[in-house]
């Protein structure tokens, strides 16, 4: 695995490869990588001939109040991790490269109105800094695709529309959530739960999939009704629910009752952490 930490290296690189005609995936990560992290990687290298992996801990995306200085930073395990699969290119920039104008001064990229609601009213800024950035990868490396886990949903939809909007030539690849035995979602902060607490996260799972139950299998369509009882369950097992919505698959409009595609969406916070999910479902 070829490691770089400058743009204009990793250029030279890619323009190599690019010239002996092959395909190159991005997989764009903030590292501490697990699991769900490398299966992204596996699906990059059936869809192209070069995987690149880039690994940045952007603060544009992270709130004041909010984890930037203590999200776990783990380059050599993250390192050691990468060089099992098969990872052709690992991009680690640092701040000053990928925000060289500081920060405040930089140009953004900003989806409206999809970014204001679910995790974006309670983290408002967030998706600005995760479109910035992703956006300046996709003209850094200039993937043929991209791979973005289904685990953050709203942030795949978010990418989906700027790509769109912005006629960005890149095929943006959705990967499956992977989950730990018990059906949490894995994440970079489930490290921030309690072994106290850890037993119970699952409730978040749990609530949003007997969401899904209620409208497949029981008919439900009182989506209202539906979200507030799933909240209710967290509620009843110790944790401060954020929000449960159901939505247009793509649109992530309230769900509509004869919409085909809908995805039950929550975030929860537990003591040190916030956690999100997601269940899709097709009605036939
Ligand atoms: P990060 O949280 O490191 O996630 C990197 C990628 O891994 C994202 O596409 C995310 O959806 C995916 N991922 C994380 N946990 C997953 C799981 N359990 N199953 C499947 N995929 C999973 O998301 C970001 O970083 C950043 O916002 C980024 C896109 C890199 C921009 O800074």
């Amino acid at each position: 695995m070829q490691i770089y930490n400058r743009i204009a290296t990793l250029r030279q690189a890619l323009a190599e490869e690019r010239a002996q005609g092959r395909t190159l995936a991005l997989v764009p990560t903030m590292g501490n990588l697990h699991e769900g992290h490398l299966q992204l990687v596996r699906l990059a290298r059936q869809h192209c001939d070069r995987v690149a992996v880039s690994i940045f801990v952007n603060p544009l995306q992270f709130g004041l109040n909010e984890d930037w200085e203590r999200y776990p930073r783990t380059l050599e395990a993250d390192i050691a991790r990468l060089e099992t699969e098969d990872c052709d290119f690992l991009f680690h920039p640092s701040e000053t490269e990928i925000y060289p104008n500081g920060m405040a001064d930089q140009t953004r990229v900003v989806v409206p109105t999809m970014t204001d609601i679910l995790c974006g009213a309670s983290r408002p800024g967030h998706f600005e800094g995760v479109t910035t950035v992703v956006a300046k990868l996709f003209n850094i490396v200039q993937p043929d695709c991209a791979v973005f886990g289904v685990k953050d949903y709203q942030q795949l939809a978010v990418i989906r529309r700027m790509v769109e909007d912005l006629c960005i030539p890149v095929a943006i690849v959705p990967a499956p959530i992977a989950r730990e035995d018990d059906g949490l979602a894995m994440s970079s902060r489930n490290s921030y739960i309690s072994a106290a607490e850890r037993p119970g996260v699952t409730v978040l799972y749990q609530a949003l999939c007997w969401c899904r139950d209620q409208i497949v299998a029981g008919g439900r369509r009182d989506f209202a009704a539906l979200e507030q009882e799933a909240a209710g369950r967290i509620e009843e097992a110790g944790f401060r629910p954020d929000y449960v919505s159901i939505c247009n698959a793509r649109t992530l409009d309230p769900a509509a009752h004869d919409d085909g595609e809908m995805v039950v969406l929550g975030a929860m916070y537990t003591m040190g952490a916030r956690l999100i999910d997601n269940v899709t479902l097709t009605l036939g």
